[in-house]
């Protein structure tokens, strides 16, 4: 049987509040790797935030920016970007995107937490991405749609009360992901 080649991408999928950027930071950190949140892909080509996107063009025109951005993503991985990508709390539950993504082969990891701790980070955070969040039972409503995309992932994490680094330090571990060697940089002579 012919060995499996090691990942060199790998998708943070879950909830807002899951900790999928402070995660892949640290994972992308602790391999060497470059680190990207798609939602930061959307912000810098259409030059309007989150929040902006949502307001003045709705939620559908968010999900299509989402998509295109998901889409030139993952070409960049199938031709050989080393990369932890964060993606925002729908991407991977929209049916379109869970394909494409699944179709890739690149693996997923689902981080999760309760309900009540996503819903405290997320107010602590009052990040201002996230019009979604309104009330408590929208959120658990939502969530509560979603899990059935989030538990098809290659790996779940439960995040309560773990620390960044040993999330990033057992995922690393359990995909047997592989540290790139740091580029050598050439000094000058002054
Ligand atoms: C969303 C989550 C946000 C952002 C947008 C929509 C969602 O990202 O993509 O507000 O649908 O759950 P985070 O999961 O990083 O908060």
């Amino acid at each position: 049987m012919a060995a499996r080649r090691p990942s060199t991408a790998v998708f943070l999928v879950g909830f807002m509040g899951a900790g999928k950027t402070s995660v892949g930071q640290s994972l992308a950190q602790r391999l060497n790797w470059s680190f990207e949140d798609l939602d930061d892909r959307i912000v810098r080509v259409s030059g309007r935030t989150v929040a902006e996107i949502f307001r003045d063009s709705g939620e559908l025109a968010f999900r299509q920016a989402e998509r295109t951005a998901l889409e030139q993503v993952l070409q960049e991985l199938q031709t050989g970007a080393v990369r932890i990508v964060a993606l925002g709390g729908g991407a991977f539950a929209q049916a379109q995107n869970h394909q494409s993504i699944q179709a890739s082969g690149i693996p997923t990891v689902f981080l999760d937490a309760s309900l009540a701790e996503l819903w405290r980070r997320c107010v602590q955070q009052s990040d201002t991405k996230r019009p979604l969040q309104t009330s408590q039972d929208t959120f658990r409503d939502i969530y509560s749609y979603r899990l059935r995309y989030y538990q098809t992932a290659s790996l779940r994490m439960d995040t309560t009360e773990q620390n960044v680094e040993a999330i990033a330090a057992e995922i690393a571990e359990t995909l047997g992901l592989r540290k790139m060697p740091r580029k050598k940089t050439t000094q000058r002579i002054e």
